[in-house]
């Protein structure tokens, strides 16, 4: 049976975390979900000389990891809110960078950042060709826009943000291993809101599951809403993996 074809049923206090899937992340996302080389390829030349760097969602580490290798001279903060994940990252990277288990919506450091990058952690573009969405693990606008507020506090002038483009979501199923497999359903909540059901199964059985519920906004909106806030979009990279602002001196 395909658990795309389920209905949602979650509890509100489960939703938005990645604690549900935390255990099966890593071999989903090496899987081909993510092509790590080539975000590093493409952050590497983003950042250029910038070194004091804050990843927004570091999940497990997979992004940090490709960074620190090609450039040890980084200094990465590794920011997530979900204890498990980032639980991943210290095993994974140990002292290489530094972690932070908070949440965006609060954001607060004591320190300030040359650049800040998000790949599918807090918010990502979805990439339509003739244009962007961008899209929200925050799903309430006002909040959403209060945690980007916060992240451009943090940049220095003249620092850049980096969010990671992906292709449209869709409904599928795909085998990561001999028994493993996940599948994933997208379900349309209207008001700019989708809920993204993540399932994991062996020989039919839910070994994980997680729901998520993303706010969509337009390209146009949210550049708009950076200008607002000091940030000028400088646009897409050379490859369109990335979107990138920049905080005005
Ligand atoms: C899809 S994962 C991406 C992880 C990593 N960037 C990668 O490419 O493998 C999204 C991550 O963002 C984190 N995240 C989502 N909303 C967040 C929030 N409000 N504050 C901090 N982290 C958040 C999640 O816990 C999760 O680890």
């Amino acid at each position: 049976m395909s658990q795309a074809a389920k209905e949602p049923t979650y509890l509100e206090q489960d939703l938005n975390t990645y604690s549900g899937i935390s255990d099966y992340y890593d071999v989903l996302m090496t899987n081909g979900y993510y092509d790590y080389d080539e975000i590093t390829r493409d952050l590497t030349e983003i950042l250029g000389s910038r070194q004091r760097v804050l990843e927004l969602g570091v999940g497990t580490g997979l992004v940090a990891e490709g960074l620190v290798k090609q450039n040890p001279k980084l200094s990465i903060t590794g920011l997530d809110n979900t204890e498990s994940m980032l639980t991943q990252a210290k095993e994974r990277l140990g002292d290489k960078i530094q972690y932070e288990l908070q949440d965006v919506t609060t954001l607060s450091l004591d320190q300030t950042f040359e650049a800040s990058f998000s790949v599918g952690g807090c918010w990502y573009f979805i990439d339509l060709g003739d244009r962007l969405e961008f899209c929200s693990h925050i799903d309430d606008r006002k909040t959403c826009e209060e945690s980007l507020r916060r992240v451009v506090e943090h940049l220095e002038p003249g620092g850049v943000l980096a969010l990671a483009l992906q292709g449209t979501h869709t409904d599928y199923s795909k085998s990561l291993t001999d028994e493993l497999t996940y599948s994933q359903a997208i379900h349309d909540e209207g008001a700019g809101l989708f809920t993204k059901q993540y399932t994991f199964t062996k020989q039919d059985k839910v070994v994980a599951e997680q729901f998520y519920r993303y706010l969509v906004i337009s390209d146009q909106e949210i550049h708009n809403f950076f200008l607002e806030l000091g940030c000028k979009p400088l646009g897409l990279n050379s490859t369109r993996k990335f979107f990138t602002y920049q905080k005005q001196r």
